[in-house]
């Protein structure tokens, strides 16, 4: 199956996750870069802000075909139990073209359920599979996350064969 990782992250968590979902599709990864500052205390505020408030912001563009891949599997980080803007931004212009869909995110133990509802809404279809991962599970002496990575991954990879 040709896949696609599409993610935004901050501070590293997230690009982790996709990574490691990524090398284990062999799959392609596509980073969403949002223009605006996320750093230091404004930043986190306003990233918070623009989380709560739904609000788009300026991602960079990017030239692939979403339609040319079986599966595009979008991930986030949690911000004030949401999706990101750059996410957000990312779906709003381009839901129609996309094929299957799974979702993951990380979080710093809130939880994901109210994001997963926002990205299922968003790209207005059902996705394939959802994986949420802890960050403290991402860190280099953790195997933590395997198991349920692994089963992410299986799961998406029973549904094409
Ligand atoms: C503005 C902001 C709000 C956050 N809100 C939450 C939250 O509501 N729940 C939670 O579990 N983690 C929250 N976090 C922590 C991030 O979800 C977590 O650190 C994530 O792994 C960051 O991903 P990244 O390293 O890819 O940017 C928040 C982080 C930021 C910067």
């Amino acid at each position: 199956m040709k896949t696609l990782i599409v993610f935004y992250s901050n501070t590293g968590n997230t690009s982790k996750l996709a990574k490691i979902i990524g090398d284990k599709l062999d799959g392609e990864t596509l980073e969403i870069k949002d223009q605006r500052n996320r750093n230091g205390l404004i930043g986190f505020l306003r990233a918070g802000f623009d989380a709560v408030t739904s609000n788009v912001t300026i991602i960079e563009n990017f030239n692939l075909e979403l339609s040319e891949y079986d599966l595009v599997i979008i991930g986030t980080p949690i911000w004030a139990g949401r999706l990101t803007p750059a996410i957000r931004t990312f779906l709003i212009g381009n839901s129609e073209v996309l094929p299957e869909v799974a979702f993951f995110t990380t979080h710093a133990g809130g939880g994901s359920s109210k994001a997963l509802l926002q990205l299922e809404e968003l790209a207005g279809k059902e996705p394939l599979a959802c994986l949420s991962i802890e960050k403290s599970k991402l860190k280099e002496d953790s195997s933590d996350s395997e198991q349920e990575i692994d089963k992410y991954v299986k799961t998406l990879q029973n549904k094409f064969e």
